[in-house]
């Protein structure tokens, strides 16, 4: 079998070689099927490098940031002069940051229509949680615990970005994170590696669709690779200095897992990696995602890191940056400006092997083969389709039903909520409940500011209450945006006194607080994960005059709040939630939808206990207390446990667990786990049923706890069903020291429940070996 695809290859070859040349189309790639066409593509990309010059080859791994007025004229002196100049000789692979139909057009001309070889350029952009109609954020979406939803989520942002010129997104971000502190753990799926891979398959997917030629599909980007979220102490860009078992079974999971459901490309990372940085590192991008992995797409660098291995003390100059870099499996410059001015040279010194550059080029064009740039160079600058296309209403109803999928309802004392639909006086308190620009968070690169429905407005939507607003204080940021320096008055309490009087006669207050959109994201790390600013004083003070709080979280971390757990009756997790936000809280809030979302990461009770996360290791003293004992691992003054686990999240239904079946077929070599769920309330509802391993005794330590699986269940009042997993070498296996896949016989135990901290338990004994 694999003989004949490598004869119909070598025929095809020969076939172009004798055929082609640039005037013509037969560059173009029209066959339906996927092996031929693959072998078409192979033969295609070596044809073409055949005919391209070392400079040229240089030139696809060059990626430069969009650079002047491009719908104007081009400039003749800078940084500008010299970009543009390579853009014409071929020496630019792909551009970022330029978007839009007419801008994108404007350097694909000049790729296509002005070089040598008219190769068309690959466009890239942070598409990360919507284009123009933005998703919630990645770490809220994945709340949500819906892969559908996810899927649909990636497949509008597609759509849209594709409308507007754009062919390539960096995203996924695949970063597995336990640090609050981290700003980009808002970016992320959260802590665990196995739901983790799950939404990086499916956001992979919803981007790249069943075939990337078709105009609405884009090639995705799983990043940063590897080890960008374990950042030490939660400061962004910081050294990263982790042992091997996390490693191999906690961070590089999710990236496997994207090279399986075909992602084609990777970015690298700005962090080191136990001592080296993640650019230069030939362990990562080479031996493993290269060959062990058999990754056949491209590696970008990130922003500059290629340059950034100097700061780290690794390589002394640009020349040295670049050859490590080439060497360690990088293939393409982002912006440090180094490829494309040291390569040739250092090819020359015999210090990167020139078949080192084919091959990246190789993998470059591979992927705009796949996107059909061949066939159409302009097929994702169509002016009509773009105006169509941006903002149609079905993207804004996948929106907002992404959104309140990603609620989660911490809290509900006497079930304040869901909220009366008549005669009652509400009273919105928070400068967050009237801000249409934070929802949006800080990746919104492609949208307005006050593009978001506000809190305020989704709730005026409802008729029948009464509302009244009251600010109350602002949200502090205390830095720089960007250009913008936001200067809000953090101390300032004087409308502390209208927001407790509109509060003292209603019969209901929603405060909204939380982070403004732009204290979370890349370079947004924090210290403190409480309230930023005044606000949780001003929480306290409007509880002084009226208890019946519901409070609605906006952020983009999990926050430390015990103060609120311990009074507030009813907290509801709503995130930073995109363009439909404030109709997506004010569904959950009415009981339009009923709450469905589980966290993807631990919140803990202060910041002292970070990083925190439900999948630790057993010490050799116990966690729990014992009477008498001191020296227990723990702290003196705080509890070990999260304040709302891994997992966690409430509904308006009320979900049974019971009679947990765990019988292991150790002939069949499977584990079948089945248990009853019940929704034991008069409403219909939806729970995330959650099941654990934990691997008692094993020659590398395993967690208390794994996730293995999860399933979203719908049931009506009263219904009772009985749900089943099946475990597999693939999830009772770990990874050793040595990256080496394993299994190993013995006593498992078994969790199941609606959180990390689940109610039933059981377990098996597994007796056979892992299948080589
Ligand atoms: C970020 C990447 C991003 C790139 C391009 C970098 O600063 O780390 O995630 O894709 O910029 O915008």
């Amino acid at each position: 079998m694999k003989f004949r695809k490598e004869i119909i290859i070598i025929l095809l070859v020969l076939v172009s070689l004798y055929s082609c040349n640039k005037s013509d189309d037969r560059l173009a790639v029209s066959s339906n099927n996927s092996d031929n066409k693959n072998a078409l593509i192979e033969s295609k990309v070596e044809d073409l490098l055949s005919k391209m010059t070392l400079e040229e080859k240089i030139g696809q791994m060059n990626q430069y940031n969009g650079f002047w007025d491009l719908t104007g004229p081009a400039p003749s002196e800078g940084a500008g002069a010299k970009k543009y100049e390579h853009l014409r000789k071929g020496y630019v692979g792909s551009m970022l940051n330029v978007r839009g139909v007419e801008d994108v057009m404007a350097v694909q001309k000049i790729a296509v229509e002005e070089t040598r070889l008219g190769i068309p350029l690959i466009i890239g952009f942070d598409v990360i949680h919507g284009y123009e109609t933005l998703s919630p954020i990645p770490l809220a979406e994945s709340a949500s615990w819906d892969l559908e939803a996810i899927k649909k989520s990636a497949e509008v942002a597609a759509e849209e970005a594709a409308a507007a010129g754009i062919n390539w997104t960096f995203a996924p971000m695949v970063d597995i994170s336990r640090d609050a502190r981290w700003g980009r753990v808002m970016e992320g799926a959260g802590e665990d590696p196995f739901l983790g891979s799950r939404i990086a398959e499916a956001r992979i997917k919803g981007f790249q669709g069943e075939d990337l030629s078709d105009p609405k599909t884009i090639a995705a980007c799983a990043k940063h690779f590897a080890g960008y979220g374990f950042a030490e102490a939660g400061r962004d860009y910081n050294t990263v200095d982790v042992g091997t078992s996390t490693l191999y079974n906690t961070i590089l999971p999710p990236f496997e897992a994207s090279t399986r459901i075909g992602v084609r490309t990777f970015m690298n990372s700005f962090n080191e990696l136990n001592g080296i940085p993640a650019t230069g590192n030939k362990f990562l991008q080479r031996d493993i995602l290269k060959d062990k992995w058999n990754f056949d797409g491209f590696v970008v660098s990130d922003w500059g890191s290629i340059t950034e291995m100097i700061a780290h003390g690794h390589a002394k100059d640009g020349k040295q940056a670049a050859e490590m870099a080439a060497n360690a499996g990088s293939d393409m410059d982002m912006e440090s400006y180094l490829y494309v001015e040291e390569l040739a040279g250092l090819v020359k010194e015999g210090k990167v092997d020139e078949k080192l550059i084919t091959d990246a080029a190789r993998r470059i064009l591979r992927v705009k083969f796949e996107l059909g740039l061949f066939d159409d160079p302009y097929k994702y600058c169509d002016l009509d389709r773009e105006k169509a296309t941006l903002g149609k209403q079905e993207f804004h109803d996948a929106v907002l039903d992404v959104a309140q999928k990603s609620i989660v309802l911490l809290k509900n004392e006497n079930n304040l909520l869901p909220l009366k639909k008549g005669n009652q006086k509400i009273a919105v308190i928070g400068a967050l409940a009237n801000d249409k620009t934070s929802p949006l968070g800080s990746w919104r690169i492609a949208a307005e500011d006050e593009t978001a429905v506000s809190v305020l407005e989704g709730l005026k939507q409802y008729n029948g209450n009464e509302i009244v607003y009251a600010k109350g204080a602002d949200v502090s940021t205390g830095e720089t945006v960007f250009a913008k320096e936001l200067t809000i008055n953090t101390k300032d309490k004087s409308g502390f006194a209208e927001a407790k009087s509109i509060a003292k006669t209603a019969d209901v207050v929603i405060m909204v607080l939380g982070e403004h959109g732009f204290q979370t994201g890349e370079a947004r790390s924090r210290t403190e994960i409480d309230l930023p600013g005044v606000q949780q004083e001003l929480l306290e003070e409007v509880y002084s005059v009226n208890k019946n709080i519901v409070l609605v979280l906006n952020n983009g971390r999990p926050l430390a709040l015990p103060w609120a757990d311990e009074h507030v009756p009813a907290i509801v997790e709503a995130w930073q939630l995109g363009t439909q936000s404030g109709n997506a809280i004010a569904k959950v809030l009415y009981g339009d939808y009923n709450p469905s979302g589980k966290l993807p990461m631990s919140f803990p009770r202060n910041v002292g206990q970070v990083p925190i996360y439900y999948n630790y290791k057993s010490t050799g003293r116990p966690n729990e207390p014992a009477p008498g004992e001191v020296f227990w691992s723990h702290y003196t003054d705080q509890s070990n446990t999260p304040l709302y686990p891994f997992g966690h999240g409430l509904s308006y239904s009320k979900f049974e667990y019971s009679d947990l079946s765990v019988q292991a077929n150790n002939v069949e070599k499977t584990v079948t786990v089945s248990f009853n769920l019940k929704n034991d309330s008069k409403l219909k509802g939806k729970e995330v049923a959650q099941l654990y391993i934990q691997d008692l005794f094993a020659s590398v330590t395993r967690p208390v706890r794994e996730l293995k699986g999860f399933e979203l269940v719908e049931l009506e009042p009263g219904e009772e069903k009985r749900i089943e997993f099946a475990l597999t070498e693939e999830e009772l296996g770990f990874y050793d020291n040595e990256g080496n896949y394993t299994m190993e016989p013995g006593e498992f135990k078994v969790y199941v429940g609606g959180s990390s901290i689940t109610v039933l338990e059981d377990k098996f004994d597994l007796q056979w070996e892992i299948s080589q």
